[in-house]
């Protein structure tokens, strides 16, 4: 969906969460191609990156595609990694949370190896979203798209829809684990029923 209306939220991520750590150590977890730590680059250069993705094959995808910008790139998965306790000053994620088996673990882990006073902030869709908005923003987002990415785009859109927490679900997840009492989350000015940031913070 790369150069899509639908790869277009990136940058806006990108800039949301630049406006939250402007240096320091960044992991993005579940980074599939790279798309949110090249944004991230242009917008705040100075941040250190590293990259965490169950899958070899998308880091090696994620290496080609962040050639030339300095990154931390490595294969596992976030329930149990390897960086040490409080190396990181924030993590974050775009539409992988959703995807982690045992979501509680991970987050244990999360909090594990941010620094206190540090934050998770999670750019993922809700279920709680409003279809009628959804179908009105893909009629005119696609417009300009041919026939099979207008007919694959919904497919997939809705698809992910279906399979990811409602708002209750994500607060209910961080209450099992050390970010109790401590997740916000807040809808995004991007098609703004379906995406959210969940901010998980690490008490200083
Ligand atoms: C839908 S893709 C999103 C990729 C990327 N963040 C983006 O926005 O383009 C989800 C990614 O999360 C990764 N993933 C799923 N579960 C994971 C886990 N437990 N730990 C690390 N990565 C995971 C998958 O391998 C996949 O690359």
């Amino acid at each position: 969906m790369e150069g899509s209306a639908w790869s277009r939220h990136y940058p806006e991520f990108a800039r949301d969460l630049a406006a939250r750590i402007k240096a320091g150590r960044l992991l993005d977890v579940g980074t599939g191609p790279g798309r949110m730590l090249r944004e991230v680059h242009q917008v705040a250069p100075s941040i250190g990156l590293f990259c965490l993705d169950v899958t070899q094959a998308m880091i090696d995808l994620a290496r080609r595609n962040l050639e030339g910008i300095t990154a931390d790139l490595r294969a596992g998965p976030i329930a149990h990694t390897e960086f040490d306790a409080e190396f990181f000053d924030a993590v974050t994620c775009t539409k992988s949370f959703y995807l982690w088996d045992e979501p509680a673990v991970c987050l244990a882990e999360v909090h594990q190896i941010l620094k206190p006073g540090g934050a998770a902030y999670l750019y993922e869709s809700t279920r709680d979203y409003d279809r009628t908005a959804v179908d009105a923003a893909l009629k005119k987002g696609l417009t300009n798209e041919g026939f099979l990415r207008r007919l694959l785009i919904p497919w997939a859109l809705y698809k992910q829809l279906g399979e990811t927490y409602s708002n209750a679900e994500f607060l209910e997840i961080a209450e099992r684990t050390p970010f109790r009492g401590a997740c916000v989350i807040d809808s995004l000015p991007t098609l703004p029923s379906i995406w959210i940031r969940v901010t998980l913070s690490k008490t200083a």
